[in-house]
């Protein structure tokens, strides 16, 4: 399979990105990848430093919001496929700073479908523009049912809206240009190189420095686990396999109310801290809930498991007990991240809540 051999992954040095660039570099040596990425807060090239030396992968740093640079970029290589993970991804974030969130999510989008459809002429049999992207634009559910590839569209926040939005530019520019594109959108993913602003990281930080741990408002909320290698296969799956045009929702039927995941957590880390059971929880905090918190997400993932015959591998307490023992492995990372400007992002998020 020697076609989609010069492979762009934006956002590679993040955290699912960083896990898709190590499959694909480490599997798939007949192809070149490059990872471009802008190194935000959330891009860190530690990540990738067990395969940073490999004769199939090359690095570059570049914003995909930079429309020149992106059409210079086009114009000097020739990718067969573009994986564009690249974004702004946290909520929280969303809520206090919107327009980073359309200019990466909706502006950069655009400009790598312009630069593609720009530089895709003539047979297109074997390009591939795939999209990642989350269940969060299916909006929220109630107690019952699950998001399928049909549910309609109602994001609610502006990072989901600003991800609804990009999808939308990738279908529109599939059905009026005729580029060749795929789109899958996940469930939360979870495991080692996530920042510790999502939950659980912030979690394992929080209760091995013996801090609070911040729980929104009743912890009633529900999210649906997958582990961040079962995404980065599904991925491999969907672009190797997947149908163009189509859509495949990604997720591990692992749904959890957050304090229910909290008090697991705090199970794992007693054990792993040899503190006494119980000790942990002692540490959850009931906090002011975020405003338009959705209350459940849950994906349906039937097409992509009876169509491509995807599974995911890693049971949820085994892929959170090798999350936790990551991050306490890894104290360098960690420390590492935790800067003066993550520190300041806490007492903005935390402080007062
Ligand atoms: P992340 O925040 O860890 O990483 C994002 C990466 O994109 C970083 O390396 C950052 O430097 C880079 N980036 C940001 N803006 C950029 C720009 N303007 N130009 C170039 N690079 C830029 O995010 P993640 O959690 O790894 O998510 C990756 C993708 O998967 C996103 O598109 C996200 O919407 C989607 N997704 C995430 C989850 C999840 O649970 N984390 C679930 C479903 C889908
Ligand atoms: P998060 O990891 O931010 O992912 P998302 O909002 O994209 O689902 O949050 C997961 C859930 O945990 C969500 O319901 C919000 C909640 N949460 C807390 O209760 N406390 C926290 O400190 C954070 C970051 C999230």
């Amino acid at each position: 399979m020697d076609h989609k051999k010069t492979i762009l992954i934006t956002g590679g040095a993040g955290f699912i990105g960083s896990h898709v660039v190590r499959l694909f570099v480490k599997n798939f040596p007949q192809y070149q990848i490059v990872n471009l990425d802008k190194l935000t807060y959330a891009g860190n090239l530690e990540n990738l430093r067990d395969i940073e030396n490999l004769p199939n992968y090359r690095f570059l740093k570049g914003d995909i919001t930079d429309e020149p640079f992106i059409e210079n970029l086009f114009a000097q290589h020739p990718f067969d496929s573009v994986i564009h993970l690249a974004a702004e991804s946290h909520v929280d974030r969303s809520i206090n700073g919107p327009m980073a969130f359309i200019n990466t999510n909706i502006i950069g989008t655009v400009n790598l479908l312009n630069a593609t459809k720009k530089s895709w002429t003539g047979n297109m049999e074997n390009k591939l523009f795939y999209h990642i992207s989350t269940d969060e634009v299916y909006g929220s559910l109630g107690e019952e049912g699950l998001f399928t590839e049909e549910t309609p569209y109602d994001p609610r926040s502006p990072y989901s809206a600003s991800k609804a939005g990009s999808d939308h530019m990738v279908r529109a520019w599939h059905h009026t240009y005729g580029l060749p594109v795929v789109i899958s959108n996940c469930s939360n993913n979870y495991g080692p190189h996530q920042f510790p602003e999502k939950l659980i990281p912030l979690a394992i930080c929080n209760i091995k420095s013996n801090r609070e741990i911040p729980v929104y408002g009743k912890g009633e909320n529900v999210r649906d686990w997958l582990y961040v290698e079962d995404h980065a296969t599904a991925i491999e799956t969907i672009f190797h396999s997947g149908k163009t045009g189509r859509t495949y929702n990604v997720g591990g039927n692992n749904e959890l109310r957050n304090i229910d995941l909290i008090r697991i957590l705090c199970g794992i880390m007693d054990n792993r801290l040899g503190r006494k059971q119980g000790e942990s929880e002692k540490l959850v905090k009931f906090v002011r809930d975020r405003p338009g918190h959705d209350l459940r997400y849950a994906i349906d993932n039937t097409r992509i498991t009876g169509e491509l015959g995807w599974r995911p591998s890693v049971g949820f307490r085994k892929g959170l007990e090798k999350t936790v023992d990551w991050y306490l492995e890894n104290e360098k990372w960690v420390s590492s991240v935790l800067t003066g400007a993550y520190k300041s992002y806490y007492r903005s998020q935390y402080d007062d809540r």
